[in-house]
């Protein structure tokens, strides 16, 4: 054999085994798409590839109040382009902004552009999404304080045929959709929306799979979607519905409005749930999130089957969290530009932004996970760290305050 023909052999076998090497690799592919689970339904588009860069217009088709106190209302939205919509993971939110006039009662106010995130809660549709509002007052301590903003403006001035600047759904608290593990959607309050999302997407997906829902609420008078969760409960033995009142008004009844009286906790889950492995969605109030969380953490339940989103601050403490693991630069200066502070950094906060929130200095936030931008700052010297990249798109020279934590002493320009 000539030095020729051994060199084409050598060549042959080479692009052979190239050949047998990519055959391979699409016969993998195609098996793990085929196995892969499918959120959130068939035919719908995958939410990362179809959705929108930055902010789209939206018309409000209709509104509907869901509690009987008028403090929860729902706003039903179609894109102003007609194009369909991405599907979204149910427990994903939509982010909006919105130019919001002050109040008649604080006419002294500036008008401002402003910020905020609302959970999706209905299942994924491409015609349209629905976010449901709770109105936010004064805190009862500080009458004179400004009611919130933004929910207030949903309330009082958001009507049928308006435009809203909608970012595409995001978020990292969604539902797990293996079929075969139970889930155990706990709704605090106005937390019950992203469970609306996962409950619905999870009937119409998952039929078999049991969903266990424990609505935690003062009385009827705030008892949201209560018609429609007990249509759902009446129409599908796989929802085991508990709403748990922790004032019941006069006329509400015990078997008929809600199951339990109190509070929804780690007893109330003992006693009703089934033995068994189970995946768990918290969402709700500060006080509902710091209790009830670590106590699914030490009542066994293992990290990863643990899922929670807060709607504001709470300081959620799980052993073995990574932000109670992973102090980062132990004591450093944080200095914040325009409130004029410089203030030590120890560690033990989760974020930036709760070190701001908690030294009382005014920062701008939204969905406090990385997704929504609002809380971007110019980062003026030093280093900011993220245990996951963000999945906003952080502009040159500035970080994210709600995920990020000093690597060294920082100036912010807040
Ligand atoms: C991921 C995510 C999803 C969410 N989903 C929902 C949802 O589905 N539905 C829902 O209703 N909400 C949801 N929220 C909460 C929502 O984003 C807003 O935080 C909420 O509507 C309050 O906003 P606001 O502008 O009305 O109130 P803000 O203007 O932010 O005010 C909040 C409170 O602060 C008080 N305040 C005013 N001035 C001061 C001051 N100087 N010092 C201290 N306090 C003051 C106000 O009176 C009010 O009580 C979600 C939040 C997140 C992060
Ligand atoms: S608050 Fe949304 S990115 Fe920080």
């Amino acid at each position: 054999m000539t030095a020729i023909e051994l060199l084409g052999l050598i060549v042959a076998a080479l692009l052979l085994q190239l050949t047998a090497g990519i055959g391979v690799a699409l016969l993998r592919r195609r098996a793990a798409a085929a196995t892969a689970p499918a959120l959130p339904g068939p035919g719908a588009a995958a939410p990362s590839k179809s959705a929108w860069a930055g902010w789209r217009e939206f018309r409000v088709v209709q509104r509907a109040y869901e509690d009987a106190a008028q403090t929860q209302c729902s706003f039903y939205l179609q894109p102003v382009d007609g194009q369909p919509l991405p599907a979204f993971k149910p427990g994903q939110f939509l982010t909006f902004t919105l130019d919001v006039d002050p109040p008649a009662s604080h006419a002294a106010a500036e008008p401002r552009t402003i910020t905020r995130c609302y959970s999706l809660s209905d299942r994924p549709d491409p015609a349209g999404y629905r976010v449901t509002i709770k109105r936010v007052p004064a805190p009862a301590d500080r009458p004179g304080f400004e009611p919130g903003l933004s929910s207030n403006h949903f309330h009082d001035r958001v009507q049928v045929g308006d435009l809203l600047r909608v970012k595409a759904p995001a978020g990292h608290f969604f539902i797990d959709p293996d079929p075969n593990v139970p889930v155990v959607l706990v709704g605090g309050g106005i937390g019950i929306t992203p469970m609306m999302s996962m409950l619905r997407w999870c009937l119409a997906e998952q039929p078999q799979r049991t969903v266990h829902l424990y609505y935690g609420l003062r009385n009827s008078r705030e008892h949201a979607f209560k018609a429609v969760l007990e249509g759902i409960a009446a129409a599908h033995p796989a929802l085991r519905l508990n709403v748990v009142y922790s004032r019941p008004g006069e006329g509400d009844v015990e078997g008929r409005d809600y199951q339990h009286r109190g509070h929804v906790d780690v007893d109330l889950l003992r006693r009703t749930l089934p033995h068994g492995r189970h995946q768990f969605y918290v969402c709700g109030p500060p006080a509902m999130m710091e209790t009830l969380v670590p106590a699914l953490a030490a009542w066994g339940v293992p990290r990863p089957d643990i899922h929670y989103e807060a709607f504001g601050p709470a300081s959620v403490k799980l052993p073995g969290a990574p932000e109670a693991a992973a102090p980062t630069a132990a004591e450093v200066e944080v200095r914040f530009q325009r409130a004029g502070r410089t203030l030590v950094w120890d560690g033990r906060d989760a974020s930036l932004l709760d070190f701001a929130e908690r030294h009382g200095i005014a920062v701008e936030s939204g969905c406090r996970s990385g997704g929504c931008g609002s809380c971007e700052t110019r980062l003026v010297e030093g280093a900011v760290q993220y245990e996951h990249a963000p999945d906003h798109e952080v502009a040159p020279g500035h970080c994210l305050l709600c995920v990020g934590r000093p690597s060294s002493a920082v100036v912010l320009e807040a």
